[in-house]
């Protein structure tokens, strides 16, 4: 039997920005050292690489909004999440290429989590000198999606260099137009509880949105501290309304067992429930930690009778 390896969950966490983010098919993840994009985000411990693919309707949407073609490579962008040393997500960087005037511009734009450009930076080019100049590229930083990005709009060019400006310009243009028909909310768009719009595909894509929840709570009993009692609480009613999709799906092992299946899923409900009162009113006590512990040993002893693969909920702390 394998072991199934749960720390890619953890990059699950962006899926809370919007439903959105549960049409996109993202490919495998991988983890790249904090290193690798520390020029734009130097507090980051470490990125986690995501490709998506954009449907036709979002290429047509972005294409429409930026007022351009897509290049074939931005079809499959590839996202470097940045996460904190509280495992949160703090934004990502897009590596993009435009088409400067004489030949390709590289270079890759930071979006903190609100949807801003953190940094845009030019990696090679052919152009004028300026164009890679932090008196330049500085007039990105703060921008967001409901600004124009025009070229002697709001952003001065280069001098004598208009055309590699403007390709300068579509890059953070282009990176939030992708960010945001991926998974990145409009402003104008009402805040939204995830769990009530929330469709989920399979029992995995709810269990990963459980795992998110379940390390909030775990990082709260870790820490102790006051301020992630919040978060610890929030995830506690999450995973109480997520709770209501595993009835949606058939587990892949003893599926005949529909009795056994609702009474676990009862069972973690009401103890979820009971944990989420005391936790409000108490924080961490002897009585809620008694129930954590009796949640989690509920949650192995479930995985182990309805679950083909492994599941250690805590691999990733190893
Ligand atoms: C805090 C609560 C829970 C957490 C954090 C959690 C987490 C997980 C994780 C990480 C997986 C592996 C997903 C994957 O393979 O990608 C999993 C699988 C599974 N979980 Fe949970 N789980 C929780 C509660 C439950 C409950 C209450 C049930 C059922 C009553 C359940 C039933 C299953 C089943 C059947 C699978 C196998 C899914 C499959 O392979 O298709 N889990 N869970």
């Amino acid at each position: 039997m394998k072991s199934r390896t749960v720390a890619a969950c953890r990059a699950a966490l962006l899926m809370v920005l919007t439903p959105v983010f549960f049409t996109t098919a993202w490919a495998e993840d991988t983890t790249l050292p904090r290193g690798e994009f520390a020029s734009i985000f130097p507090k980051a411990a470490n990125f986690v690489e995501k490709t998506a693919e954009l449907t036709p309707e979002q290429v047509a949407s972005i294409e429409a909004e930026i007022e351009t073609k897509l290049r074939p490579e931005d079809l499959k962008p590839t996202f470097h999440i940045a996460f904190g040393e509280d495992g949160k997500p703090v934004g990502l960087v897009l590596l993009l290429t435009a088409e400067g005037p004489n030949g390709a511009i590289s270079g890759g734009v930071g979006l903190d989590m609100t949807g801003k450009v953190v940094k845009v930076e030019v990696h090679k080019h052919s152009e004028a000198a300026g164009i890679a100049d932090e008196t330049f590229l500085k007039q990105f930083s703060g921008k967001g999606v409901e600004d124009r990005f025009k070229v002697g709009e709001d952003i001065e060019p280069v001098v004598g260099a208009q055309a590699a400006s403007r390709a300068v310009a579509l890059m953070p243009k282009k990176t939030l137009a992708i960010s945001y028909a991926l998974f990145l909310k409009r402003p104008d768009t009402p805040e939204e509880d995830v769990a009530e719009t929330y469709e989920p595909e399979d029992l995995k894509e709810v269990m990963m949105m459980m795992k998110d929840e379940y390390d909030l709570i775990r990082a709260y009993f870790q820490s102790g501290k006051n301020s992630d009692k919040e978060a610890a609480l929030k995830a506690a009613k999450q995973l109480e309304k997520y709770t209501k999709f595993i009835a949606d799906f058939e587990p892949p092992k003893n599926p005949n067992d529909t009795e056994g299946y609702t009474y676990f899923r009862k069972k973690f409900d009401d103890a979820i429930r009971e944990f989420a009162q005391h936790l409000e009113t108490e924080g961490i006590s002897k009585t809620t930690q008694k129930q954590w512990r009796e949640i989690v040993e509920l949650v192995n002893t479930t995985h182990l009778r309805f679950s083909v693969e492994e599941i250690d909920l805590d691999e990733d702390l190893n």
